[in-house]
């Protein structure tokens, strides 16, 4: 780069700073469009990454300067170097995991409970093995590969089109003379045990370091910016669903069940999971996954489990999903793998809420694959059940992704000067009390700001995945940043830009990599309103919690103003909160507890500061508004033409918000057979009382 053209963002005037920007937004755009619409991009990914990067630091140093039709504040941005971020049509979703043959039993009632559906109506499932590898999607239109993408955090991934074009199981042109103009395949990109074996030996001979398993050799093989690496990297897909499947456009439809699909997308040229069974018959199912469990070794590959998916698709479409997972299906994993080490010592973790978690440093052993140092005890009481002392031989278990965790000790193995573990009462990092109030299992710390440790797994709560999601800050940088007094709050980080030279002077830091860091910072400025509520660490708030608050208030001033009022237990706002349907007394109290103490209320004052502020977006409805989006809605009775919970799964998709009493915020009352109290406190209270009928039809689903 000529540096005498080009002046560094923190150099520009702010006449100069508008100019560019001026100049940038639409040379983006410009770019956008030749990419992902013309797939005839003319300046190479690493211009096009400068071009967004130098966007984003002028925005960071002048906030006030963004445009509203700023790159930054469109979607599939990416973050300063490495893959361009890509916004899935359809979120990718993951699976709920079962363990035990209870929990498949128990799925299937559910799903027959969800689609009331009587005891002896069949319910079809296709049984498939689980690749453990990970996921990719891939976009075709007119047949063409057009986009390949990694799954990312379901909504938005990584765009890899260059590496997965390597595969020779990924067809760049669909087979056959039939497909929709759009059709989005999800799979499982995975790496043979052999072929593992293989690259992690020519690894070690050239001084590398090996891969712990398949999966990561699959990962890192995938994840390499040059495709000529990923190309020499024996990787393979198998399909198992689809995303966004467009007009078809000449006659081609997956048609109504997914063991036909499952056919269709192996004659467009896909590999399929095998081998794979369609049975209605809950035995069958079992003993193939029986079946599988006990070949599990002879596979060519890794298995993790079965996956069960309905075979209906219309009922697929009414199961739909809660959160990150579809009711229509589930990963029934295999047991846990065990093995036996030494437990060298137990430490304490303090957590963001001032929660001591003991934690097992290990000899390392192999598990699974993967090599474990570190496992949870859990909490004080785990310890003493377990009769775990310091030095013992322990069983160590690991479940899919779950935390490695200590099963059992064996007391017999252990020395006779061996002494149990003494929890302690201070907190390990700022010395304060820690104390355990009645009926609970944790410790907490009782020093709130004043304890590091809280302060720091909070900011590492803040810019995680499902938060603002800033690349580029993990715990190590925070609590480096956060000892030196750069970030002490959230606020902070926004105020990084200023500071740009402070941070490239510390060790591990190079301009680029500051200049990443408050690119991705400069990049999540714009937040949607779930995501910030989720950002805020709330005790038992977690993401479906965010978004229930998100639906009901809307907006960050109402939610704020609503929760400030909910300490007082006998108004309004707090019976309106706990009217939230998912809403309990206890996360009620946390919440109220949150927004009753002036520090939480001055971070949201610092946050919203428009000089370096945050913008969170007012939550939206579902697109093609419903005539009941926004409106709340009880249901009571018993429903005919579905269950209680699709009825409220509905309505959530169309936007509404459901409530588990009346009030005089209540808009509809659904009233089915047989319905009480609730019937009769609606009508006295005046709100409009629908029959289902009535309902189906207001929401356009009625007969
Ligand atoms: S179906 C919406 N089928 O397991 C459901 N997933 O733990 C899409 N996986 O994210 C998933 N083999 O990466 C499905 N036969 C199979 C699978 C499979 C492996 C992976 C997939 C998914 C993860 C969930």
């Amino acid at each position: 780069m000529t540096a005498a053209v080009v002046k560094p963002p923190g150099m520009l005037t702010e006449s100069e700073a508008a100019e560019e920007l001026a100049r940038l937004g639409p040379a983006i755009a410009h770019h956008d469009d030749l990419y992902y619409n013309r797939s005839a991009p003319e300046i190479s990914d690493a211009d096009y990454d400068d071009l967004r990067r130098r966007n984003a630091l002028i925005e960071a140093r002048f906030p006030t300067l963004a445009r509203s039709d700023s790159p930054s504040r469109r979607l599939g941005a990416p973050v300063g170097g490495g893959f361009r971020k890509v916004r899935h049509a359809q979120a990718m979703l993951s699976l709920d995991n079962a363990f035990a043959h209870a929990d498949v039993v128990e799925f299937v009632a559910r799903v027959r409970r969800f689609l009331g559906l009587a005891e002896t109506e069949p319910v079809a499932l296709v049984a498939e093995p689980k690749i453990d590898g990970l996921s990719a999607s891939l976009r075709y239109q007119a047949g063409r590969l057009v986009l390949g993408a990694t799954r990312g955090d379901g909504r938005e991934g990584e765009d890899i089109t260059a590496n997965l074009r390597t595969l020779d199981d990924v067809p760049e042109v669909l087979a056959g003379t039939r497909f929709p103009d759009v059709i989005e395949i999800r799979g499982e990109v995975y790496m043979t045990k052999v072929d593992f074996a293989a690259l992690n030996d020519a690894r070690v001979g050239a001084g590398e370091s090996p891969f712990a398993n398949p999966r990561n050799a699959a990962a890192g093989s995938l994840r390499q910016l040059d495709p000529q690496i990923t190309a020499t990297r024996p990787l393979h897909f198998f399909a198992y669903a689809w995303g966004e499947v467009g007009a078809p456009g000449n006659t081609f439809s997956l048609g109504e069940n997914l063991w036909g699909a499952r056919a269709r997308l192996g004659s467009l040229g896909f590999t399929l999971n095998e081998p794979a069974i369609l049975s209605a018959d809950l035995d069958e199912i079992l003993a193939y996954y029986d079946d599988i469990a006990a070949r599990r070794a002879q596979f060519p590959f890794d298995l993790d489990g079965v996956v069960y998916k309905v075979d209906r698709l219309d009922w697929q479409q009414r199961l739909g999903a809660v959160s990150r997972s579809p009711r229509w299906a589930i990963a029934h994993k295999f047991p846990a793998e065990q093995a036996k080490t030494v437990l060298k010592a137990i430490t304490v973790q303090v957590g963001r809420t001032g929660a001591l978690t003991p934690v097992a440093q290990l000899e390392p052993v192999t598990v699974g694959g993967v090599v474990v140092q570190r496992a949870t005890l859990h909490n004080e009481d785990e310890i003493a059940r377990k009769d775990i002392h310091p030095g013992d031989l322990v069983v160590v278990q690991r479940a899919g992704d779950v935390i490695p965790q200590v099963v059992s000790v064996d007391p017999d193995q252990r020395r006779a000067d061996a002494k149990p573990f003494r929890f302690p009462d201070r907190c390990p990092v700022c010395d304060s009390l820690a104390i355990r109030e009645v009926g609970e299992t944790v410790r907490r710390c009782t020093g709130g700001l004043i304890c590091e440790a809280q302060a720091v797994e909070r900011l590492r709560h803040f810019v995680s995945r499902d938060a603002f999601d800033i690349e580029g800050l993990g715990e190590k940088q925070i609590a480096a940043f956060w000892a030196d007094g750069l970030v002490r709050s959230p606020a902070d980080l926004f105020r990084l830009a200023a500071r740009a030279e402070d941070i490239a002077a510390r060790e591990g830091w190079g301009e680029t990599s500051v200049a990443n860091l408050l690119a991705a910072i400069a990049e999540r400025r714009t937040i949607p309103l779930d995501r910030f509520v989720y950002a805020l660490g709330i005790r038992q708030v977690g993401q479906t919690t965010a978004r229930l608050l998100a639906r009901n208030y809307l907006s960050l001033k109402a939610l704020r103003a609503a929760l400030e009022s909910a300490a007082d237990e006998t108004g309004e706002a707090y019976q309106a909160l706990v009217g939230i349907d998912g809403i309990g007394p206890k996360v009620a109290a946390d919440l109220a507890g949150f927004f009753a103490e002036p520090h939480n209320l001055s971070v949201l004052d610092d946050l919203a500061d428009p000089d370096y502020g945050v913008r969170v977006e007012d939550f939206t409805a579902p697109e093609n508004a419903s005539p009941v989006a926004g409106k709340t809605v009880v249901f009571t009775g018993t429903l005919a033409a579905t269950s209680r919970a699709e009825a409220k799964a509905q309505a959530l998709g169309l936007g509404a918000k459901v409530a588990g009493s009346v009030s005089a915020r209540t808009d509809y009352l659904v009233a089915g057979a047989e319905a009480g109290s609730k019937l009769a406190k609606a009508r006295a209270a005046g709100v409009t009382v629908l029959t289902e009928d009535e309902w189906r039809n207001l929401i356009g689903i009625g007969s």
